[in-house]
């Protein structure tokens, strides 16, 4: 099983650039079922879950080439399978993106329930409700979705929660019903506007960006985009400023777009951190001594659930004690325990984490139960005292690109 061993105490110092979003890349991809012709992208992340996305859409005949590292190439002929395999939708939620295309697109899909995952229930009712408002009929049988339309038809669907994946599915759908959907209750994360901006230059009619109402004019057909470049990570973004922070480190990220982590950036300014933003970068310099914040996390634009894990890890080590409120999965602490048992003193009660601040870590054998509790973990180790040994980077790579190499050329002592 592949590991990770290294020794803390070392302040990260340096220049390093954030790779391509892969909450913007996946829904990205699954637009393609929609788009006739070859389409290609550039800042794509390397990584294990866009790799599943990549064999999901082979599978449905949709057929992709990376040109260069980070640059996907993709044709679409026309001919989509209706079927989306097993494999691929268990072994990654995000494959239900696919549902809404293919059905937009041949007027009937076939989709296996995506099932529960560790950080929570994760159902897919927003995102079947929605089908059936644009008039699809939908049949649950044998563990599988089955959507059928000979043409969806706008209307006004009201989402009960800002569901991220549900809004970019609904959406996608929309764009090839007949006559306009208003879709009320929608995410606003950046990711939404990416896909957005994908779609608008394919020929869709999309208003309402970055606010909570989309307004959506169904088109006939859609159309390839070439050179379409994904938006930065935030989330790597954020973690990599937290290195900065829990190692009293300079970092400066590159190829970011602060506006994406403002909430954050607020967070760790109170953390004491000191940060400089231009257009396109963040700089963060950690204190000495980390101040005890209150969080909860929120739908975009508030704190985001994937950075919980990480700020956690730093408020191990702050100077007093911090709560974070988890209001959006409900098994989102899974990392308490292993931080617990690198010295962190954290208590659970009713869904709020109290952190009660620790003089320092101290290096373990920990295991990653998750994405995000992975890099907490890492950071959590980068701060320790002595080597912390992390098991289960499988659930690393899913999400980050080359984190450990681009920690090493911060000066963190990791050999990769
Ligand atoms: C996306 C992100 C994920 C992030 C999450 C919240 C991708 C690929 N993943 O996931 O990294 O943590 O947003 O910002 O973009 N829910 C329902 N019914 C539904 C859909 C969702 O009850 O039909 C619930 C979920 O169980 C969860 C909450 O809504 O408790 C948020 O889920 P959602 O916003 O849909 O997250 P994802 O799109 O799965």
């Amino acid at each position: 099983m592949p590991r990770l061993s290294f020794k803390g105490g070392v302040p990260l110092k340096g220049e390093v650039r954030a790779s391509g979003a892969k909450n913007a890349a996946l829904p990205l991809l699954a637009a393609t079922i929609m788009m006739s012709g070859k389409s290609s992208f550039t800042n794509i992340p390397q990584l294990e879950d866009i790799r599943i996305m990549i064999q999901m859409l082979n599978s449905l005949d949709i057929h992709s080439e990376y040109t260069e590292n980070n640059q996907l190439t993709i044709r679409n002929t026309n001919k989509v399978r209706h079927i989306a395999p097993y494999e691929f939708v268990t072994a990654m939620r995000a494959s239900f993106f696919v549902a809404g295309p293919i059905l937009a697109k041949t007027g009937f899909a076939k989709i296996p329930l995506p099932g529960g995952c560790l950080i929570g229930k994760r159902p897919v009712d927003i995102h079947i409700d929605g089908f059936k408002a644009l008039g699809a009929s939908v049949k649950l049988e044998h563990g599988f979705v089955r959507l059928s339309a000979s043409q969806l038809i706008g209307t006004t669907i009201s989402l009960p929660f800002p569901s991220v994946g549900a809004t970019e599915n609904i959406m996608m759908a929309a764009c090839l019903a007949k006559g306009t959907t208003t879709l009320k209750n929608a995410a606003q994360e950046p990711e939404i506007d990416d896909l957005i901006r994908l779609l608008t230059l394919a020929g869709a009619k999309i208003n309402g960006a970055g606010t909570s109402t989309l307004i959506i004019e169904g088109v006939s057909h859609l159309t390839a985009v070439t050179d379409y470049t994904v938006i930065a990570d935030r989330i790597e973004v954020g973690t990599l400023l937290i290195a900065s922070a829990i190692t009293a480190g300079d970092i400066t990220v590159t190829n970011v777009c602060p506006n994406h982590i403002q909430s954050l950036l607020n967070v760790l300014e109170d953390c004491g951190c000191k940060l400089t933003t231009t257009p396109n970068s963040v700089r963060c310099c950690g204190p000495k001594t980390i101040a005890p914040v209150h969080i909860k996390t929120e739908p975009f634009p508030g704190f985001p659930t994937d950075m919980q894990a990480q700020l956690m890890a730093l408020l191990t080590i702050a100077n007093g004690t911090s709560t974070i409120e988890e209001a959006i999965f409900e098994n989102r602490f899974m990392h308490v325990p292993e931080l617990n048992r690198m010295g962190a003193n954290i208590n659970i009660l009713d869904g709020i984490a109290s952190i009660n601040g620790v003089a320092e870590l101290s290096g373990a054998e920990v295991k990653i139960t998750d994405l995000r509790a992975g890099a907490a973990l890492i950071l959590a180790g980068l701060a320790a005292k002595n080597t912390t040994t992390v098991h289960g980077l499988k659930h690393l790579y899913r999400g980050y690109d080359q984190l450990p190499q681009k920690l090493a050329s911060l000066g963190a002592c990791i050999t990769v």
